[in-house]
């Protein structure tokens, strides 16, 4: 719970608050970037909610905070927010919502399909939150969770043993030390089942995977996201914690497919025609090159 007593003095008087125990993942600013924003080294709230839809928007921002960071003044109905999870991105992809602290905010998402498909798919952790497990449960529980690196994997063990998932990640980032179901190897692309393709992305961090879903939604973890200020496609090289040269290199690797949608870990999620989302990947490339 946010405490009214450390109020940030950034945040513009009124309702809804963003306390000092911010650690500035921007979950709320990309939720909800019309109320919350990065005010340099936290965010704040740069508007108040002005009607039903953006109050709304505040309270999913409030349940998706990993830290508890987000209050308000006035009494709300906090099912609104809470009831809002996993919310709809396009066709059967969800956003959970609930990140955790120990993923630092990271996002994960939910892939709903029959279980003649393969059946649900998580990729990262959300937080082990009881009102997502229930909704997870009522949407047919998790088939499978698709972890992209290391730092993103927050209560894997807790989904694993409600829904008995399988999960899938890479060797190089210490699967089998945390009791991965499947374990992957190498850098060659690597089939999931009918729909979903493994893509090794090393750089971000040495086993870092990037998940192709019906060649339309790449799943970047903390390998690739949309970058606002420069209005294209980026990497981190502040965070490359194993190599930058690497990364670029994978990253040019992803010229060989097709997408339509990014889906970050952290960073700006993105949606694009295949062509334009080639343009930007190439134009990514060409300045990592320049940042070497
Ligand atoms: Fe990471």
């Amino acid at each position: 719970m946010a405490n009214l007593q450390k109020r940030l003095p950034e945040n513009v008087p009124g309702d809804f608050f963003v306390d000092s125990s911010c650690i500035d993942c921007d979950t709320c600013s990309q939720l909800a970037p019309s109320i919350f924003h990065d005010h340099g080294e936290q965010c704040s709230v740069h508007n108040q909610p002005q009607n039903d839809d953006e109050i709304r928007l505040a309270l999913m921002a409030l349940v998706a905070c990993p830290t508890g960071s987000i209050g308000s003044t006035k009494k709300h109905d906090a099912q609104i927010g809470i009831s809002a999870f996993p919310t709809l991105i396009a066709d059967n992809v969800y956003f959970c919502g609930y990140t955790s602290e120990s993923s630092f905010g990271g996002w994960s998402y939910l892939i709903v399909r029959s279980k003649e498909e393969g059946g649900n798919v998580l990729v990262d952790s959300p937080r082990f939150a009881t009102h997502l497990v229930r909704r997870l449960r009522e949407l047919g529980g998790v088939n499978t969770m698709l972890l992209t690196h290391r730092d993103d994997i927050a209560d894997h063990a807790l989904f694993r043993k409600e829904f008995g998932c399988n999960r899938v990640m890479h060797a190089d980032d210490g699967a089998e030390r945390i009791g991965v179901e499947r374990v992957l190897t190498g850098v060659d692309e690597i089939p999931i089942d009918r729909h979903f393709l493994v893509i090794p992305t090393p750089g971000h961090t040495r086993g870092h995977v990037v998940y192709l879903y019906q060649s339309k939604f790449l799943f970047t973890g903390d390998h690739l996201a949309w970058s606002p200020a420069r209005q294209t496609l980026t990497a981190f090289p502040s965070v490359a914690w194993y190599s930058w040269p690497l990364q670029t290199e994978s990253m040019a690797r992803l010229l060989d497919y097709e997408f339509q949608w990014v889906l970050p870990g952290h960073g700006d999620m993105h949606h694009d025609t295949p062509q334009k989302m080639r343009y930007h990947l190439q134009s990514c490339l060409a300045w990592m090159k320049t940042r070497r």
